[in-house]
């Protein structure tokens, strides 16, 4: 998703740190890229199509400046050319956006009755039309923007110049936005690990707020231009913990970072004992049922969530797509608890779905990895999952972090409910407080997971089945390959194959088995007969014990299997398999594992 960064300060570095700033974005993903340098009244504009790289051909020896803006664009609103690029100038406005303006339609046909004209097709730059225009009539920059902030609809994260002063302006609504507090410089960017490198000092522009940002001051505005005070927050992972080491992609460290990851996810919580853990979360108590909502990876979370949940603390769980959610019926009360997955925090349709409940006073629980992003700062309550800066786009420690919290939590409805005695959960929780251990024993099959990549990796189409949390794996398995090797693959409950797909099975087709759960085994083995039966080339995804049952048999081509753990930690044992299997295949592609084409690290636009 897109990415605004801005800079003013007494030194002459804005494009320094805009074209730096906007490098640190490239992980939310962008087709094009600009900055804006002001040198007094004057102002310049610079934008390329693609990469940054192509930017910074452009202004290889360009002037240095005390103020500046900059933009990677996720475009929605017309193709992704450099006039579509931003910043985009209108009069004596300058501004770059991340969002969607869903009414730029009838905003743009009233300001051509009134003379302008465009160059762009963007949303965006029929919004900076719009601050000049009424900045025009108002003459104050602050009544400007709360009037702009009342006429537009939709998401919005605005960075603003104007040519008249050496300030940069700042609003939003629904995309996020942060200010970064330097010495005699300030600066505005989508997130903190932008910045990083400048500063970790930061403040939260909340939603309807507004800040002016000189280089000595910092000035925050709420919706009724009341000046108001907000806390300097300190940003707690450092920008090595951001970088990649000696990894050859950030994929990969953020998989050997999964130890260290839960390591820091169990520590905010009192393991001991399951009375302990209860009473160092947030009450469950009074829920009869929970709804869970994501997109992606996060949804595939929460399928994982269902199983361990329904299977242990005997509560019926729903599992909905965010972007479905949010327009549809739903069935929550005061006795269900929604909880809000999301690595980013900021995910669009995830946000929608959580004012949604919370426009009915049903309660709400974020599990977010990114501190004070917008569903952690909205949400009732928020169980962080500390996995630290996650820079891929293909989320692999945070969707593993999300299973593990989602595990913690239905031990502790488990523990309420008393569904398990409390021996029976104190022991698994010792196998818990040894997976930041246990999973390396994962992480160091690269060499088994390269294997089975190099078998892989030249195929069209790849199917992974499984029954139960088996399947619900299959669907992370699948998604995984998919985004970052671009190879088609489904992701198929085993026992629904013979009521259609299977026709697609053909010989060599690729077919991921995953089979752990022991008490729904034979079935599946028995599919995987099925499609052995067609010419199937079947990769058995097992545990040991399950494995030796059907040595003998050869329904298989190829085999890893998991550590024999307790049950209740075998997905997050088989999704590190995953995830190597599908970073191996990327990689035999050689593709750009980190930035796969078209996607974007956090989703900010419906
Ligand atoms: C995961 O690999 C994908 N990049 C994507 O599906 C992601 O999980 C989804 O966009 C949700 O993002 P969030 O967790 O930041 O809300
Ligand atoms: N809607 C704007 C455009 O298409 C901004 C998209 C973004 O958030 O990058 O230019």
């Amino acid at each position: 998703m897109c990415g605004i960064i801005g800079y003013v300060g007494k030194d002459k570095k804005s494009l320094h740190v805009l074209i730096n700033g906007l490098k640190n974005l490239e992980y939310r993903g962008y087709d094009s890229a600009g900055i804006a340098l002001k040198d007094n009244k004057k102002i310049k504009i610079i934008k390329a199509k693609g990469k940054i790289k192509n930017l910074e051909e452009k202004v290889k020896n360009g002037i240095e400046t005390n103020i500046g803006i900059g933009h990677t664009r996720w475009a929605t609103h017309g193709k992704a050319t450099e006039i579509n690029a931003h910043p985009h100038r209108v009069g004596s406005v300058t501004i770059v956006h991340n969002g969607i303006i869903e009414n730029y339609i009838e905003i743009k046909n009233k300001l051509l009755k009134e003379g302008y004209s465009f160059n762009s097709e963007t949303d965006s730059e029929v919004a900076c039309a719009l601050i000049d225009k009424i900045y025009k009539e108002e003459q104050d920059k602050l009544k400007t923007l709360k009037k702009v902030n009342k006429e537009l609809k939709g998401s919005y994260a605005f960075a603003i110049i104007f040519e008249d002063d050496n300030k940069l302006y700042a609003m939003r609504k629904d995309s996020p936005l942060i200010i970064g507090v330097g010495k005699n410089e300030n600066y505005l960017a989508s997130d903190v690990p932008a910045i990083l490198e400048f500063t970790n000092k930061y403040i939260l522009l909340d939603k309807n707020e507004y800040a002016i940002v000189s280089k000595t001051n910092i000035n925050i505005y709420d919706s009724k231009l009341q000046k108001i005070e907000k806390s300097i927050n300190t940003y707690e992972a450092t920008r090595e913990q951001a970088m990649k080491n000696d990894y050859e992609h950030f994929m990969l460290k953020e998989i050997n970072d999964e130890p260290l990851a839960f390591e820091e996810l169990l520590k905010q919580f009192n393991l001991n004992n399951i009375d302990e853990l209860t009473n160092s979360m947030p009450s469950l108590e009074k829920y009869e049922n929970i709804d869970i909502v994501g997109c992606g990876s996060a949804y595939h979370a929460g399928l994982i969530g269902k199983s361990i949940i329904e299977k242990y603390a005997d509560i019926p769980v729903n599992v909905e797509i965010a972007s479905e959610y949010r327009y549809k019926k739903n069935f929550n009360n005061e006795k269900t608890l929604t909880i809000l997955i999301s690595q980013s925090g900021e995910t669009a349709d995830t946000l929608a779905a959580l004012r949604k409940v919370k426009e009915k006073g049903y309660d709400t629980l974020g599990i977010i990895n990114t501190v004070d992003s917008s569903i952690a700062r909205e949400s009732d309550n928020v169980l962080y999952i500390k996995a630290g800066c996650e820079i891929s786009v293909a989320t692999t420690k945070a969707y593993s972090a999300q299973v593990l919290i989602l595990t913690l939590i239905a031990l502790v409805i488990a523990n309420n409910k008393k569904t398990l005695n409390k021996n029976e959960i104190n022991n698994i929780l010792k196998d818990i407080k040894m997976l930041p251990s246990n999973i390396k024993t994962e992480i160091n099959k690269q060499e088994q997971c390269k294997e089975i990549a190099n078998k892989l990796y030249k195929a069209k189409d790849i199917f992974f089945i499984g029954r139960g949390i088996d399947y619900a794996l299959c669907m992370e398995g699948s998604l995984k390959l998919k985004e970052i090797s671009y190879i088609h693959s489904e992701s198929y409950a085993a026992g629904e194959l013979k009521h259609g797909t299977i026709s697609l099975i053909e010989e060599q087709t690729p077919v991921i088995a995953i089979v752990t759960d022991s008490s729904i085994s034979e079935k599946t083995m028995s599919n995987i007969k099925e499609v052995k039966a067609r010419g199937a080339k079947v990769v058995l995804i097992t545990t040991n014990k399950i494995l030796n049952k059907y040595k003998e048999s050869h329904i298989y081509d190829a085999f890893i299997t998991i550590e024999d753990i307790s049950p209740v930690i075998h997905p997050l044992h088989v999704a590190t398999l995953l995830q190597l299997i599908a970073y191996y295949v990327a990689k035999e592609k050689g593709l750009d594992i980190d930035k796969p084409r078209n996607l974007a690290k956090s989703v900010t636009v419906e």
